[in-house]
């Protein structure tokens, strides 16, 4: 089912105490809404953050995990270990992992696939650089990255999918794609989809925006008919500024 959404993606921030207190006063501020609201802390502090949240309607989810059941894979966190605490959603390809971690396409058709045969759902992530978008490429770029990992899933698999169109150059340097930018590129997925599988389950597929989404743009962005809501960075570490940003969904 297409629901708004709007999950706060921690990244490598905020030890135990900072946790517990950022998600604390959000519980508490937590506005009255329909969305579904989702925050995904560093690993080592998920139980704890699904103990603060026990009686709240924050979903606590995961920054990664790996595609294989168990083994000797050292530090890395299997599906069955996410869902054994009450993690049931996964967010797979974030450009980081990507840059830094060496994460392809492969593998992370690999990863999506891992989590899906489990039951999980996918908040996948994709976008261009500012190279593909400067040589107007960026369309081929995101058609790939979403053909290369999610073309070969069957019809059924998509109801637990949810995209993140993050495109690079907006992640974290406080230059957002325009909200018809980012309409442009949504209604571009949806098109790209329909023509993979079909419309309803390109009309049914929640897509959100991430990059540089702050409380003074989010009703703009999240006004277009194709952004289902945004996957925030840096605001979200912020109670006020990640709560308005629930406010403007
Ligand atoms: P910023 O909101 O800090 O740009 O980060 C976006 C992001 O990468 C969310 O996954």
């Amino acid at each position: 089912m297409r629901s708004k959404i709007v999950a706060g993606n921690w990244k490598m921030n905020k030890n135990l105490a900072e946790t517990d207190a950022l998600l604390a006063e959000l519980s508490a501020k937590l506005p009255d809404t329909t969305a579904e609201v989702m925050v995904a802390p560093t690993f080592v502090n998920l139980t704890g953050a699904l103990s603060t949240l026990e009686s709240s309607t924050i979903q606590v989810i995961a920054q990664n995990m790996h595609f294989a059941e168990n083994g000797a894979y050292t530090g890395e966190i299997s599906a069955d270990m996410l869902l054994n605490i009450g993690i049931n959603t996964v967010i797979i390809g974030h450009s980081e992992r990507r840059a830094y971690f060496g994460e392809t396409d492969e593998i992370l058709a690999k990863k999506v696939k891992a989590a899906l045969a489990k039951n999980m759902r996918v908040m996948f992530c994709f976008g261009e650089e500012l190279q593909d978008r400067k040589s107007d490429n960026h369309f081929n770029i995101v058609e790939s990255q979403l053909r290369n990992a999610l073309f070969d899933l069957e019809a059924s698999a998509w109801k637990n999918i949810i995209l993140a169109y993050e495109p690079v150059w907006a992640i974290g340097t406080g230059e957002t794609a325009s909200p018809e930018q980012a309409q442009e590129m949504h209604a571009f997925i949806r098109k790209t989809i329909t023509d993979a599988f079909d419309v309803t389950i390109a009309n049914e597929v929640s897509i959100l925006y991430g990059g540089s989404v702050k409380p003074n743009n989010a009703v703009e962005i999240f006004s277009k008919p194709d952004v289902d809501g945004g996957l925030i960075g840096g605001a979200s570490l912020i109670a006020d500024d990640f709560m308005a940003i629930v406010k403007a969904i």
